[in-house]
């Protein structure tokens, strides 16, 4: 009998897959490590006061450095892009940028994390650049939760009006990330659900992880997600919906009356490891394979240093290749042992 043979394509074969098996897929670019709020869980102020030294532009990728590291993750098997922070939106001329991301062949999907307190002066803008879409940080309606949260600063009010925006201009699908912290802000999640149900905007609730080193996190604080759901379905009873693609972090559930969605990302309780295709570039251009590396791979003196695209292609593929990351799956193990300091969320943009 014949042997039946798979016929792997040329450009499948260049394509690193890490130590897991674990294509590459998702590029997370943080464009800027400053932010407009101090959330204590990831930018505490008595660490990011006044005085704290934040990168200087000319420590920052410039928009041309991010596009050529851009189109070389493609090549490696980049499909889609998220721009993160800090906040994204305080990088100036970022239209710029997504018109130039978007514009690269290959990409089908690019996004951005935001808190929102800008979108209502940038959505249009964002839109026309090219930008399919934003998600929004939103931890409580409660002004008094939400000012906690943020470091008091920036208002529910600012950031519901820049979700009105964003949806006006035709960002789509909307998608709000909520954080929960046990005696902080659970009690407030049902008003949450109650708030976007019936719009076509997405609330996904995030349990508390020990991003970083700086925000004590302890797992008493963690509320597990199927805590939630239950919460959640006793009061409108909720459906599971089968992932929107592979390596998805959200766990989605729609409500049995057709009123929209809801997702539960629990890295904590149910890691997702196994299919993590995300790299992520810090806003300097230091490449990270997990949101918990204690330490990354710097791009930009090659960058700046006349590397050519080959170059820089064959160390982005040896980082891809020696990379045995699943933090989340060995958290316990290697919160016991640890021994360097973890690299800081508002730095990577989670
Ligand atoms: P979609 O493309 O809309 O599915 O978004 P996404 O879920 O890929 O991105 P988003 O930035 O909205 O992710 C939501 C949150 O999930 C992040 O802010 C992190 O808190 C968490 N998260 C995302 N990726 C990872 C990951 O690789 N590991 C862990 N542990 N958490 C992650
Ligand atoms: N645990 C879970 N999510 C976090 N985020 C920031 N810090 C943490 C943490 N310690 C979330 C933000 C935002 C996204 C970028 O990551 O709230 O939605
Ligand atoms: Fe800023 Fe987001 Fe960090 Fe809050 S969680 S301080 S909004 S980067
Ligand atoms: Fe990926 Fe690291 Fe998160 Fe695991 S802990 S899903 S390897 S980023």
């Amino acid at each position: 009998m014949p042997r039946s043979e798979t016929i792997i394509p040329l450009e499948e074969l260049r394509r690193p897959r890490d130590t897991f098996s674990r294509p590459i897929r998702d590029l997370r670019i943080s464009v800027m490590d400053r932010c407009n709020f101090r959330c204590p869980y990831c930018m505490p102020r008595e660490t990011f006061h006044a005085k704290y030294r934040f990168l200087g532009s000319g420590e920052r990728l410039s928009f041309d450095e991010i596009v050529r590291v851009a189109r070389l993750f493609v090549q490696l098997g980049v499909r889609k892009l998220r721009l993160t922070g800090g906040e994204p939106l305080l990088r100036a001329n970022l239209p710029d940028l997504i018109g130039d991301l978007t514009a690269i062949p290959g990409i089908e999907d690019v996004a951005l994390t935001t808190n929102g307190v800008l979108l209502s002066q940038h959505a249009a803008e964002l839109k026309a650049a090219g930008l399919k879409r934003v998600t929004v940080s939103l931890d409580s309606l409660d002004p008094a939760t939400f000012a906690k949260m943020s470091g008091e600063l920036g208002s529910v009010e600012e950031v519901l009006n820049g979700i009105a925006h964003a949806r006006r201009a035709g960002l789509a699908p909307i998608k709000v990330n909520t954080v929960i912290q046990r005696g902080t802000n659970d009690s407030t999640v049902l008003d949450l659900v109650e708030h976007f149900r019936g719009t076509d905007v997405i609330v996904r609730f995030i349990e508390y992880m020990d991003v970083g080193n700086r925000n004590d996190w302890r797992a008493e604080l963690v509320v597990p997600s199927k805590d939630l759901l239950a919460r959640i379905s006793a009061r409108w009873p909720l459906e599971a919906l089968e992932r929107n693609y592979r390596g998805e972090v959200a766990e989605r559930y729609a409500f049995a009356d057709g009123r929209g969605e809801i997702g539960f990302i629990s890295s904590v309780t149910q890691p997702f490891c196994g299919n993590c295709s995300r790299a992520r570039l810090s806003s300097d251009g230091v490449l990270y394979t997990c949101l918990f590396a204690t330490a990354g791979t710097s791009l930009r003196d090659a960058l700046r240093g006349g590397a050519s695209d080959e170059q820089l292609l064959e160390r982005i593929r040896a980082v891809w290749l020696a990379r045995a990351d699943r933090y989340s799956e060995l958290r316990a193990r290697l919160r016991a042992t640890a021994a360097e300091p973890k690299v800081e969320m508002y730095y990577i943009g989670g």
